[in-house]
């Protein structure tokens, strides 16, 4: 049976995939229009382009993988334009409805390098090493020790010499008492949530995305005790979830 966070995020991927993936307004089902389809589909392009440049200027690495993982790839936003600069693209999610939209898009593409994967309960579907792996606007949804296990895999499965973007949150939203009491009955019963989703000025369906913090310690050791020696940190602010993006390079001879 699903766990709470990943049966919303099986919710989201169902009914609402694009909202679920960037929560603005415009990419709600019934009110994506081709344009907002677009800017959808850009906002990946770019994303990664900027990623090739901080790789490029700041590690002097070129961002051209033989096999690449996206972990959480949601609809592909970041996946799809990876594929085009990979041998072959992994992208790995818990929501099947996510995974199913992710697949149409690369068919409609022809993208023929790209594999999709349901991610269960272990990174044992991530086959044998990877030189680049890519995880942003996941690790904030998914409990802190399950996330720092997710960390931990996607570091060690990590070939010599390889890649990572990392992307972690710190710190969650300040917000009054009333409001995290809101947020905290949001991850209760339906009805609980539904009337709790309302006061937020949400739908009443909406379901729950829970937000976690981690502790930068914890992940820099993990970097550490999986031999990544050029680490190049840029922040990330997300409606006051402030947080780090960590472009990593594996050093090639590892001494643990
Ligand atoms: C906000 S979306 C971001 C999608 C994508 N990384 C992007 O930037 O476009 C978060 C994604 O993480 C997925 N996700 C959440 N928890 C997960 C987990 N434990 N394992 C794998 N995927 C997960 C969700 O299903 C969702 O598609």
């Amino acid at each position: 049976m699903a766990r709470g966070y990943e049966s919303a995020w099986q919710d989201l991927g169902r009914n609402d995939p694009f909202f679920g993936v960037l929560t603005a307004e415009e990419f709600r089902k019934e009110r994506l229009t081709p344009e907002a389809l677009a800017a959808f589909w850009l906002s990946g392009e770019t994303h990664l382009e900027r990623l090739h440049d901080l790789f490029k200027h700041h590690l002097d690495r070129e961002l051209a993988p033989a096999t690449a993982v996206d972990f959480g790839c949601g609809v592909g936003r970041v996946l799809l334009p990876l594929a085009r600069r990979s041998t072959t693209a992994i992208g790995i999610d818990v929501a099947p409805g996510m995974l199913e939209e992710a697949q149409r898009a690369c068919a409609s593409r022809r993208l023929e390098n790209v594999e999709l994967r349901r991610f269960a309960e272990s990174l044992a579907v991530v086959p044998g090493h990877y030189d680049f792996f890519h995880i942003f606007a996941v690790l904030q949804h998914v409990p802190r020790p399950q996330g720092m296990a997710i960390v931990r895999a996607l570091l060690a499965g990590l070939s010599d010499g390889g890649l990572g973007a990392l992307h972690v949150v710190y710190q969650l939203p300040r917000r009054s008492a009333w409001r995290r009491a809101l947020r905290g009955a949001r991850g209760g019963s339906a009805l609980v949530r539904g009337v709790a989703n309302l006061c937020e000025h949400k739908r009443w369906r909406e379901p729950y995305m829970r937000m976690n913090a981690y502790d930068l310690n914890e992940v820099w050791a993990e970097l550490q005790n999986h031999g990544c020696h050029r680490v190049f940190a840029t922040f990330t602010d997300h409606g006051g979830a402030r947080g780090v993006l960590l472009l990593l390079e594996k050093q090639t001879t590892v001494s643990l």
